[in-house]
């Protein structure tokens, strides 16, 4: 059955970080995006699967089920090649089930410390689920290189955005403007897909260069 983009969705995720980006990238579609807290109080759900689809299909079909509206979900991470892919799927658990983004960040460069400029490539990697309340499904995956830096620079974004450099700016994504983040990231580039996929058209961002 065709789909059409929904007016509202419920972004299920307890993710401060990601309602911003998402409420920024859709909301200059005219797509409101409802944070999960406004219509469940306590939502979690244990991210159990081994790819990015599996855990944003897990989590935007047990959000579905009980708000009955569409429901985005929204699973990322980071793939670090000389750490065969690590941290991945494992993104927000790397340093232990209850860890900071400091954590994280930490074992991430501690893991990395002997490994040579030139050989620190990542990925940010990230697939957008959106489920209809009758069960329909769209998926769209979104992916943006990198390289990690040698130490955290920079005060905005969240997670990994300290050590991730963009190799065209040479600042990392928390040195960027929340603008210039939201028009090149993984996060971007799988709702522009989604939105494509759906038969509308991405927003524009004039003058901050948007990456294809
Ligand atoms: P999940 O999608 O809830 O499993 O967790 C995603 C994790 O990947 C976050 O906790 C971050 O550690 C990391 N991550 C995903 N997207 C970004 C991003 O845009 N910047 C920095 N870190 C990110």
């Amino acid at each position: 059955m065709a789909r059409d983009l929904p007016a509202s969705i419920v972004l299920a995720s307890n993710s401060a970080g990601k309602l911003t980006e998402v409420r920024a990238i859709l909301g200059a579609i005219g797509i409101e995006v409802v944070p999960v807290g406004q219509v469940v109080s306590e939502w979690s759900v244990e991210e159990t699967g081994d790819t990015f689809e599996t855990n944003a299909l897990l989590k935007a079909r047990d959000l579905v089920a009980r708000v009955g509206v569409p429901v985005l979900a929204d699973d990322s991470g980071l793939e670090v090649a000389a750490l065969g892919g690590r941290p991945g799927v494992r993104s927000a658990r790397y340093a232990g089930a209850a860890a900071t983004d400091g954590e994280n960040v930490g074992l991430l460069l501690h893991e990395m410390a002997a490994v040579p400029e030139g050989s620190r490539a990542a990925a940010f990697r990230c697939v957008m689920a959106l489920v209809w309340p009758d069960g329909g499904v769209v998926t769209a995956a979104g992916t943006c290189p990198g390289v990690i830096s040698a130490e955290p620079r920079g005060a905005g974004g969240f997670g990994y955005d300290p050590v991730f450099l963009d190799p065209e700016t040479n600042q990392t994504f928390a040195e960027l403007s929340a603008g210039a983040k939201n028009a090149r990231s993984h996060r971007r580039r799988a709702l522009d897909a989604l939105v494509a996929e759906l038969g509308g058209s991405p927003a524009s961002d004039a003058g901050c260069g948007r990456a294809t």
